[in-house]
């Protein structure tokens, strides 16, 4: 039997969120090869009760990524969770497709012959952890859906609502979606005022380095399974919930690191700095300061510190500013235009903005 596990959830403080924590990116490393920073930014959207999209090529280990995560919470697509009457599963995966409708995500009023009563068919929404896959391939209203039901962390069916977070019985909703960057036809890109529904956009790019490519291949040699079903439980689900609200109440955001929070989101408004204008078009909001804050929040605890520092910020603002702000056509022209040059003007403008933070203007 796996040793390291904690057999109960252990005690909530900063020591043992750190401790969880390592212990969890050890289970991930057993199924998914390299991705540390991704695996650290998904990590740290689920304890800050963000959503996460992740976008990347066919084949990067996205899914398995997820189902790992899920794996180390013991929640799988398998058990069923009750709380008040409601069933919630541990994990589950909706595949977007042209075809689907917000009652296949949401759920529907069902009629029961035997009963000759409606009842509730709860949709794949009602999870802890939801992968939604491929959303862009959804029409825009099945996408609302979706989209209405991670902001609003409830759903109506029927004319009744029902929740899908229960912060008291240590029940989170974590949704993570997937997205191709290279625009198909027949899909529907997400529009620029719904991706900052999600925490963070993570964008995962092909292995690093020659040797990465040869551990997975090292470690699916021996086997035909997937190695991510030998991933073992960690601690139970209530102790994201726990965790979450400890970092909320207990990381402190000194006036020195607000400040620079702030300073930073200015200075990627054109109308503010006219010198950003080069690189964005579109400058980050203050929903935009509230997620860098606590994402940087989380990812001091999970370093086990509860002082927020400077780096922290450094480390969360790529992933939470990089779907939120519009970049300088001209300048993504002048780079050849697409995907890839989008992300590098975005990049480069950021670059820029902490420097101006760092200035203190
Ligand atoms: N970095 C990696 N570490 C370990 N296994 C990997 C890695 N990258 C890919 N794989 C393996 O490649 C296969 C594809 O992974 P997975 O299904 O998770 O990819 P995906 O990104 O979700 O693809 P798709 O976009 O097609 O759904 C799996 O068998 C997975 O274990
Ligand atoms: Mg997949």
């Amino acid at each position: 039997m796996y040793r390291g596990a904690f057999l109960t959830t252990p005690r909530i403080d900063i020591d043992s969120i750190r401790s969880v924590v390592r212990e969890i990116f050890k289970q991930l490393d057993r199924a998914v090869i390299g991705y540390e920073a991704e695996k650290k930014i998904i990590l740290a959207s689920l304890l800050a009760n963000g959503h996460v999209l992740l976008e990347g090529v066919p084949g990067i280990a996205k899914t398995t990524l997820v189902k790992a995560l899920a794996r180390t919470l013991g929640l799988s697509e398998k058990n069923v969770i009750d709380i008040k009457g409601t069933p919630y599963k541990g994990f589950s995966r909706i595949q977007f497709t042209p075809d689907l409708m917000p009652s296949d995500i949401v759920g529907s009023l069902v009629f029961n012959m035997v009963s000759r009563e409606f009842e509730v068919r709860f949709g794949p929404v009602f999870a802890y952890i939801v992968l939604a896959d491929e959303i862009n391939r959804a029409v825009p209203r099945t996408q609302s859906a979706l989209l209405q039901a991670m902001q609003e962390r409830e759903v109506t069916i029927g004319g009744a609502t029902y929740p899908l977070e229960v912060r008291d019985k240590g029940k989170f909703f974590f949704v993570l979606a997937t997205q191709n960057p290279v625009e198909q036809e027949g899909t529907y890109p997400l529009p620029e005022a719904q991706l900052d529904r999600f925490m963070v956009r993570v964008i995962m790019g092909y292995p690093k380095s020659l040797d990465e490519e040869r551990k997975i291949l090292e470690l699916h040699m021996s086997r035909l399974t997937e190695p991510v079903e030998d991933i073992e439980k960690v601690v139970d689900p209530t102790w994201v919930v726990e965790a979450q609200e400890y970092i909320a109440k207990n990381v402190k955001v000194d006036s020195s690191v607000l400040n620079y929070i702030v300073s930073l989101v200015r200075a990627t408004r054109p109308e503010i700095f006219e010198s950003i204008s080069k690189y964005f078009e579109l400058g980050a909001s203050p929903r935009a300061s509230i997620a860098l804050m606590r994402l940087a929040k989380t990812l001091a605890a999970m370093r086990g510190s509860e002082a927020v520092a400077i780096e922290d910020v450094d480390s969360a603002v790529f992933y939470v500013l990089n779907h939120r702000v519009i970049p300088n056509l001209e300048t993504v022209m002048e780079l050849g235009g697409g995907f890839k040059a989008r992300i590098a003007v975005i990049s480069e403008g950021l670059e820029i903005a902490k420097k101006i933070a760092r200035g203190g203007r």
